[in-house]
């Protein structure tokens, strides 16, 4: 069994990683400060997959800490690398918190395992490092645009960073998966999104309201150039997600080159309005959601959506889930999360 490290793996994106490698056959080692996240999904990713995991309590910008846990850990074939503040307004107030967590624990984790052979290293960035696209959908090959936010530049520099490694030989093989709008939840209703105060993003957002925890949904603008004025977005069940992460590591442990570093899209390929997400929360749901139209908000593009070929031909990536089956999920585990302890 190959074993993985999951920096960030009790996090929204990372615990649904970790159930998706576990049940690839690979061994998951989680490394996560609990800092975002809370314990007890350690416990119910293990429910999940009816497995030990074992779990490193440490912050990803202390070297010594991360070296030490993959000396424990011994043989490790790779590392995915989720570790980070993900934030975009908090990263406006406190740019120097975010330039030094994200961008000081992927030093320090590339640090941690350059010298280690044969190995793979996958990094969790986001389409945000496109910013407003010039042409849709958006591909791999589209240049970088001035990023909306610190928390969008940290992802930009990590990707040069990543960039800079690889050409220096110091490491071999890295790739590199661009998240466009990850929503949903596990099925099973045990390990989903964990938004600490008021959710930024739209789907917390909306399942909160479809709760009654909060009173109103506001649609950010409803005047832009698409067919029903409000933002388009690629959203892509975060199970689809996760399971690409599986794929990419398959994929590297196939190439025969010793050295590389290639990008990936991950997403649906589809275009959703938030009016057109709402109503497909509906019918998943049947529920009636209360909203209201409000100004744009600032920094928002009007529309994203991902070119997914890339990963179609390479990693044989496809969705699974639909747009419904998220709302559904992600409705479900809103249901859930007053059972758990917080
Ligand atoms: C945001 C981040 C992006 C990050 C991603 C993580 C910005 C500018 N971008 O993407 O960097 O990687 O989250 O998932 O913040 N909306 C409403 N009402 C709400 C909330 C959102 O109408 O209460 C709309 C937004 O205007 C947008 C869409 O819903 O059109 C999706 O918003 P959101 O979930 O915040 O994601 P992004 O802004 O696309």
């Amino acid at each position: 069994m190959k074993k993985i490290i999951v920096t960030g793996g009790a996090g929204y994106i990372g615990s649904h990683t970790v159930v998706a490698l576990a049940e690839a056959g690979y061994l998951p080692v989680v490394i996560d400060n609990f800092a975002n996240s809370d314990e007890g999904v350690i416990g119910r990713i293990q429910s999940i997959i009816e497995k030990e995991v074992s779990v490193h309590k440490i912050d990803c910008t202390d070297e010594s800490a991360v070296k030490e846990a993959i000396e424990k850990e011994g043989d490790i074939a790779g590392i995915i690398h989720f570790a980070a503040h993900k934030a975009v307004s908090i990263s406006v107030e406190r740019p120097l918190a975010y330039y030094r967590n994200n961008v000081g624990a992927l030093i320090s984790v590339m640090k941690s395992v350059q010298s280690l052979e044969n190995f793979s290293f996958v990094f969790s960035s986001s389409a945000t490092v496109y910013g407003q696209p010039d042409s849709l959908p958006v591909s791999e090959n589209s240049p970088f645009k001035l990023a909306e936010s610190p928390y969008g530049r940290t992802k930009q520099i990590c990707e040069s960073i990543i960039t800079d490694v690889i050409a220096s030989g110091l490491l071999m093989k890295a790739v590199t998966l661009r998240y466009f709008n990850p929503i949903g939840a596990h099925p099973s209703g045990r390990i989903g999104e964990l938004p600490r105060g008021k959710p930024e993003n739209l789907i917390p957002y909306l399942t909160q309201t479809a709760v009654g925890k909060r009173t109103q949904l506001t649609v950010f603008g409803d005047d832009y150039d698409t067919p029903d004025g409000t933002c388009i977005r690629d959203y892509i069940h975060v199970v689809d997600l996760a399971r690409a992460h599986v794929l990419a590591l398959d994929w590297m442990s196939v190439q025969c080159h010793s050295s590389f570093n290639e990008v990936f899209n991950v997403g649906s390929g589809y275009g959703t309005s938030v009016l057109d997400a709402i109503r497909a929360f509906e019918k998943a749901t049947g529920i009636s959601l209360n909203y209201r139209i409000g100004d744009r908000r600032i920094g928002d593009v009007a529309v994203s959506y991902a070119d997914v070929s890339k990963a179609k031909r390479c990693l044989g990536y496809f969705t699974r889930l639909s747009l419904e089956d998220a709302m559904r999920d992600a409705y479900n585990w809103q249901l859930k999360l007053n059972c758990f302890s917080r």
